[in-house]
């Protein structure tokens, strides 16, 4: 890929560009629980998004994602929002560096990579953060892996449309190869827990389902989550977020005035508290009990925070069935994407070959599955 990006940038811009990169992630357990600050236990993956960039000397922008076969050009001074989605992910990065104060002239970029888009891998995370490390470093801004974590996010709220948690960039920029993080997403307090999976491998089954729903519902939620909060916060004024509520307080203080409200905080509640357990179980080596709370998670994701999708939901129930898959769940912010698995590591390719067939059968989708490996975060890698 570094090889790839390389030569494709030569024959654009005929110099040699800097090469960076930055992983998609995986999420173990806590989902949708980073944006009311609680804990999320992600790992970067070895699949990349790769930037190969070089200054240019006037203001000109000139952007080309392989992916697409596609570019952009605009002017520094000239940085907006565009139609054009995946310029955006760049040219936000580029608005946060100027909103802090940062001048930057003009340069070229390429961007290409292996994660899978609209599979809930955070491919536009990836994006973000390769793009922001790579600037930094050409740009010798001195920022540090926390600074372009948040501004990555910030990006995604201003040019993506996306009011997203801080999980996907944080894994993309800090992952640790055989390793989880476990993210305190109140205090930004981080452990790297080893992700010993004792004969279990990750798998990942792609929908194949477009998770275009996603962001605006993604944004609904959101909102959910906050009415719960102000309607505790009203008895309990120290509330500030539902890392701070407990399932008694929704009971009495969310459950008889808004019950679809209660449904979605509870949920959150129940899914932090979760994710405690299953760094224990983890430390544990205790595989089956992790697995058993990504089944109950699923559950949650499905009835009471309904963000799960009918092909989701079909790859799991199959799944829950079968005595050497320790757990699965949908994975990421839902409605299409992927199902995370922990399947016994020398029943993979039976899994895999008899899913696919049913899946197709039954969905009318094709189904495409990943090993997920666990890689290293953001990176400088000529
Ligand atoms: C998306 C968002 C994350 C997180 C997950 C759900 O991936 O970008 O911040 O909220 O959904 O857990």
């Amino acid at each position: 890929m570094k090889e790839k990006i390389k030569n494709l940038f030569i024959e654009q811009f005929s110099v040699e560009p800097l090469i960076f990169r930055s992983p998609g992630r995986v999420n173990i357990l806590g989902e949708h629980t980073d944006y009311n600050e609680g804990f999320v236990l992600p790992a970067a993956i070895d699949k990349y998004i790769y930037i190969a960039i070089s200054k240019r000397t006037d203001n000109e922008v000139n952007l080309y994602a392989a992916d697409f076969n596609e570019q952009f050009s605009t002017d520094i001074n000239n940085i907006q929002r565009s139609s054009t989605q995946w310029a955006n992910y760049i040219l936000g990065v580029v608005d946060q560096l100027q909103k802090k104060g940062f001048t930057l002239t003009g340069f070229n970029a390429v961007v290409d990579g292996d994660v899978p888009i609209g599979a809930g891998l955070s491919s536009s995370a990836a994006v973000e953060c390769a793009s922001i490390f790579a600037l930094n470093h050409v740009f010798d801004l001195g920022l540090s892996k926390m600074d372009m974590t948040l501004m990555a996010q910030k990006a995604e709220h201003t040019y993506a449309g996306v009011n997203c948690g801080i999980m996907d960039q944080f894994a993309s920029m800090f992952g640790k190869a055989g390793h989880a993080i476990k993210l305190d997403c109140r205090s930004l307090e981080y452990e790297y827990v080893p992700l010993k999976l004792d004969g279990y491998k990750i798998v990942l089954l792609n929908t194949n389902v477009k998770h275009n729903l996603a962001s605006s519902e993604y944004n609904i939620r959101r909102q959910q989550c906050e009415s719960g909060v102000s309607l505790v916060n009203k008895h309990q004024p120290g509330v500030k977020s539902l890392r701070d509520v407990t399932l008694n307080m929704l009971r009495q203080y969310v459950e008889p005035v808004d019950p679809l409200t209660y449904q979605r905080c509870k949920y959150v509640v129940e899914e932090n508290n979760r994710l405690i357990e299953a760094c224990k179980d983890l430390q544990q080596g205790n595989i089956k009990s992790l697995g058993e709370k990504m089944f109950r998670t699923h559950n949650g994701l499905s009835y009471f925070y309904q963000v799960s999708c009918r092909e989701l939901d079909f790859l799991v129930a199959y799944v829950s069935n079968l005595p050497y898959v320790a757990g699965a769940r949908m994975m990421g912010g839902g409605f299409g994407g992927c199902t995370i698995n922990l399947v016994e590591e020398n029943k993979v390719d039976e899994l895999i070959s008899n899913i696919s067939k049913v899946y197709e059968q039954e969905m009318k989708l094709p189904l495409t599955a990943y090993m997920a490996v666990t890689g290293n975060g953001s990176e400088y890698c000529n």
